[in-house]
């Protein structure tokens, strides 16, 4: 069994990209809504949540647990893997492909403000900003509108507009999703940015791996498992808005 976490709804974008890659597989899907957002949290408040979100997931039968959120990856992922015996599969800011494919030689980072002051972004960003100029934005108020279920729309778009007219100001041609709740408002953020800008979200690389460490462990099913994906949703707070948004990728699959 696959346990995924975010601090709310977020990690469902992650969810959607693995489960096309591994729809066969059972998972438990953990929303600490009670708790969110997490963007602006302690360091040590976010493992302790770790730690508790972990020993439930466990206590489920998790076999591998996807921290799909990357202010808990920064905060806690590796608090977490140093205490339990049990792989942790973590976020990346995409800043590697957004460096490398830039045009202009200036990417744009959205993410929480706990990620980008955390030493695994930094590290990232000090391996390319020799080559192109990194600028970086927390998306004031976007978890909160995902948590709401608003993803279009006119207040979508000024919220959104916010955080990203000054990465497009700046002549950013690459715009990198670091927070998983950002995805669900990509076709907003899209729509703002414009055609020669591109929106990356990194979930499709973070699903594959997780596949490569699945196989490398002999974790992938090997009886076929259920025709749909067997996803149990549970919440710390209202379960509403991870259900509905979990149907919504349901019903685009
Ligand atoms: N989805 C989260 C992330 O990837 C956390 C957002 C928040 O709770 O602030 O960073």
């Amino acid at each position: 069994m696959i346990g995924i976490f975010d601090s709310g709804s977020g990690g469902l974008s992650v969810l959607r990209e693995i489960i096309k890659i591994l729809p066969r597989e059972k998972y438990i899907y953990f929303a600490d809504n009670a708790f969110c957002p997490y963007g602006e949290k302690t360091p040590e408040f976010i493992q302790q949540r770790g730690r508790v979100v972990t020993d439930y997931l466990l206590s489920e039968g998790a076999d591998i647990i996807v921290v799909a959120c990357n202010t808990a990856t920064a905060a806690a992922i590796s608090t977490l893997r140093s205490e339990y015996d049990v792989k942790f599969i973590g976020m990346e800011p995409a800043v590697k492909p957004a460096a490398l494919s830039s045009e202009t030689g200036v990417i744009g980072v959205l993410a929480t403000a706990g990620t980008l002051k955390g030493s695994k972004y930094l590290n990232t960003k000090g391996l390319y900003e020799d080559n192109v100029r990194i600028e970086e934005r927390v998306g004031q108020g976007f978890v909160e509108l995902v948590e709401r279920g608003v993803l279009e729309g006119p207040e979508a778009e000024r919220t959104v507009r916010d955080s990203l007219q000054p990465l497009l100001d700046s002549g950013a041609d690459r715009i990198v999703l670091g927070c998983t709740h950002y995805p669900f408002l990509k076709d907003v953020i899209q729509k703002l940015s414009g055609p020669s800008v591109q929106v990356i979200d990194p979930a499709p690389a973070v699903a594959r791996h997780l596949l490569d460490v699945m196989e490398t462990e002999g974790l992938v099913r090997e009886d076929g498992g259920p025709e749909l994906p067997d996803v149990r949703l549970v919440a710390s707070g209202d379960p509403g808005p991870s259900r509905a948004l979990y149907q919504m990728i349901i019903k685009n699959r």
